[in-house]
């Protein structure tokens, strides 16, 4: 059977980003733009250059820096956006504008009231016609390569769109997107739009269709799948469904439903899905939106068995309860979520998994202390097993400092003042430090690097509130870099400097430990130490 080719259309810097408080620096974006080049993706829509200097900026480093995918500009169907587009991707070969106009009556009512875009609706829609005409023409003259959006197209009159459509090519759009803006869409009747377009449009089989949905329903990755069903061959999705409101469709989902099932669709991608859930570990890094456990694909929990009855199916074989390999993701194959409900088969598989050997006369003891942990705690993480095998087989620590003490003061017209007093494991000595910091926690890392002697770059820190109201806890990520290496340290407190404190403590531990001694580092994971050692590519 032969595949139809399905380009992904990647918009996490873009759409992802306009999700409220997903704003990424331009380094993050170049990192996230790299990866994604690795992944394979065949266009990244980089950003909106006429909104803002810095989304200029970025479209353009990302354009002249990163080699591979296509780099694709936002605008309006305005001149003076599509000029900023074309500036951005000046002396870039592969570059495409992306122009779109509203198409739905409730969104030519309200964004279209003035009338200077026509006294009637009928006025109206001609009018957005012919700038749609004049946007994509000029699109044109500066780049082959042009898209045209019908935003609002999933509300939109289907004769009307039909005529917009017929317009945009026309006009010379290489690809014609249909987006389903506010999610409106269910996956038949979406499938039905693009059925119309390719019956309707005399041309629609020169251009590339493309569907763009969003989550207000939960069912963008089933409205975009049901798009290439009926003939969408581009799809528009970002990294972890970050976007608008409830989000886009998720790469990560629309890809491995189109590679698990791909007799289903006769059509498949070119994306290395093994840098998946690597590549959503750098979005969520950079972006501070975590990851639900349960997330399809990428989620901690998605290749995970805790039912005893579950655990020794997939022991004995990965297709009773698996539609696909972890590793195929990037997930670590060894998910065996230990909880009260594991056995000894769950407990050694998974120290097995760990590269911890357990001498037979050990093993006892050790699956009495796990079990004693388990109905302790709702589940034994890694860490804790490791702790477990540490004690029971005397094996040294990774833990290389302890943070014993620390004191901040900070507040309205001083400078924030750390100091810690930190121990250094190996040898039993104890260091007192204090620093200032352009804020506290800069002023807390500042002490414990002097504390500590390392020497390091602070490559992320990302923090997030984990439940709600003034008792919240704020879960802190830092990731620290040295020589091209890369450690994480997470840390949760209701008191947010002590959760940075530790989280970055962690994260030196596991640095130091890598430096004195490989074995017992836990490494960022494979994947996100590849991507990040991956050299920035010259165009
Ligand atoms: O959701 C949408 O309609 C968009 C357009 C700019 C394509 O993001
Ligand atoms: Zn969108």
């Amino acid at each position: 059977m032969s595949f139809d080719h399905v380009k992904i259309f990647d918009t996490t810097l873009r759409d992802g980003e306009q999700a409220p408080g997903a704003a990424m620096t331009i380094s993050e974006k170049l990192r996230i733009a790299r990866q994604l080049a690795r992944l394979n993706v065949d266009i990244i829509e980089a950003g909106f250059p006429v909104s803002s200097p810095a989304q200029f900026d970025a479209v353009q480093r990302i354009a002249h820096e990163v080699r591979g995918p296509v780099i694709c500009a936002l605008a309006r169907t305005l001149p003076a956006d599509i000029e900023a587009a074309g500036e951005a991707l000046l002396g870039v070969v592969d570059g495409r504008i992306h122009t779109f106009i509203a198409t739905s009556d409730i969104h030519l009512m309200a964004k279209f009231h003035s009338t200077r875009y026509g006294k009637t609706l009928a006025d109206k829609r001609r009018t957005v016609l012919q700038m749609a005409s004049e946007a994509v023409a000029h699109a044109r003259s500066i780049t082959p390569d042009v898209e045209f959006s019908a935003e609002d197209a999933g509300r939109t009159d289907p004769g009307y769109l039909i005529e917009v459509i017929d317009t945009a090519i026309d006009a010379g759009a290489t690809t014609v997107n249909i987006p389903d803006t506010t999610g409106y869409c269910v996956p038949h009747e979406y499938a039905e739009l693009f059925k119309l377009v390719r019956q309707r449009c005399a041309n629609s089989h020169s251009v590339t269709l493309s569907t763009h949905c969003h989550d207000d329903l939960g069912l963008a990755v089933a409205n975009s799948l049901a798009g290439v069903l009926a003939g969408a061959r581009q799809v528009e999705c970002t990294i972890n469904g970050i976007g608008e409101r409830a989000g886009n469709a998720a790469l990560e989902e629309v890809v491995m439903a189109l590679n698990v099932r791909r007799n289903n669709f006769g059509a498949q991608t070119g994306i290395q899905t093994r840098l998946l859930t690597p590549v959503s570990r750098l979005v969520s890094i950079a972006t501070g939106f975590s990851v639900p456990p349960n997330k399809a694909i990428v989620g901690g929990n998605a290749f995970s068995h805790e039912a005893g009855i579950h655990q020794h199916g997939v022991l004995k074989s990965r297709e009773t309860y698996e539609i696909m390999r972890a590793e195929e993701v990037g997930q670590r194959a060894e998910s065996i979520r230990l909880g009260r409900h594991s056995g000894r088969h769950g407990l050694f598989s998974r120290l097995e998994g760990l590269g911890i050997a357990v001498a037979e006369e050990q093993r006892e003891v050790l699956y009495r202390q796990f079990v004693a942990l388990a109905d302790k705690k709702k589940e034994v993480y890694d860490e804790d097993l490791k702790e477990l095998a540490r004690r029971a087989t005397g094996r040294p620590s990774a833990e290389r400092f302890r943070l014993d003490q620390m004191h901040v003061s900070a507040g309205t017209g001083r400078q924030p003042r750390a100091e810690v007093l930190v121990t250094h494991l190996a040898s039993g000595t104890t260091r007192r430090e204090s620093a200032d910091g352009d804020g506290p926690v800069a002023a807390i890392y500042k002490a414990i690097d002097q504390a500590t002697g390392s020497h390091h770059d602070l490559v992320n820190y990302a923090i997030r509130s984990v439940g709600e109201g003034a008792d919240a806890m704020g879960e802190v990520t830092v990731l620290v870099g040295a020589s091209g290496s890369f450690f994480r340290g997470v840390a949760r407190s209701t008191d947010v400097l002590q959760a940075s404190a530790t989280s970055y403590i962690r994260a030196l531990n596991q640095l130091e430990a890598f430096r004195t001694d490989e074995k017992h580092v836990e490494f960022v994971g494979d994947g996100i130490m590849q991507s990040f050692q991956g050299t920035p590519q010259e165009k």
